[in-house]
């Protein structure tokens, strides 16, 4: 079993190291490819539409492995889940994972804070809101962590049937 991961603030490489505690394995970051067989978990945040997991599975033309891709984010899993914005970009057998994240606006670095600034400012201007985008309204410049360990058990029993 191979993990990467990708993680700016550390939530995903929490989860990443969690998952390879429990599988008995190591975590490593998206500056190492993949050597060797075996199943692959690959973990990234959800940046809009930019997923650095989707990119690591690219570069390293992992779609025809055994694989699993977990999205990080502050979407309520179950409403990600059903939008699964990866499906698109992945072939049908690949497993698809969405677990929640943290966002602590006291550490975000200025880039990140004023795109948060303007898609909080775009989505205020809405007239008809999904209750995540009201949910990213009102936690807008507050620091919330909805990290779960219990997020990670369909991903251990994907990986122990892999
Ligand atoms: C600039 C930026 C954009 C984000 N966009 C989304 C998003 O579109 N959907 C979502 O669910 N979470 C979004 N998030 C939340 C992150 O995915 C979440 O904070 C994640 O846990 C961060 O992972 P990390 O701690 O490993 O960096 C965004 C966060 C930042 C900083």
């Amino acid at each position: 079993m191979h993990i990467r991961y990708s993680s700016t603030y550390g939530s995903t490489k929490a989860y990443a190291q969690q998952l390879a505690e429990r599988l008995g394995t190591e975590a490593l970051d998206c500056t190492h490819p993949i050597e060797g067989d075996g199943p692959v978990i690959v973990l990234g945040p959800v940046h809009g539409p930019k997923m650095p997991a989707l990119q690591y599975v690219e570069r390293h033309h992992l779609h025809k492995r055994t694989l699993a891709v977990v999205a990080v984010g502050m979407t309520d899993p179950a409403i990600a889940a059903e939008k699964d914005q990866m499906r698109h970009h992945l072939p049908e057998h690949v497993a698809r994972f969405y677990v929640p994240g943290r966002l602590f606006y006291s550490e975000l670095s200025h880039k990140h804070l004023n795109i948060m600034r303007s898609v909080v400012a775009l989505l205020k201007a809405k007239p008809l809101k999904s209750p995540a985008e009201k949910a990213l309204i009102a936690g807008f410049g507050k620091d919330i962590d909805h990290t779960d360990k219990a997020a990670l058990e369909p991903i251990v029993r994907w990986a122990t049937n892999a």
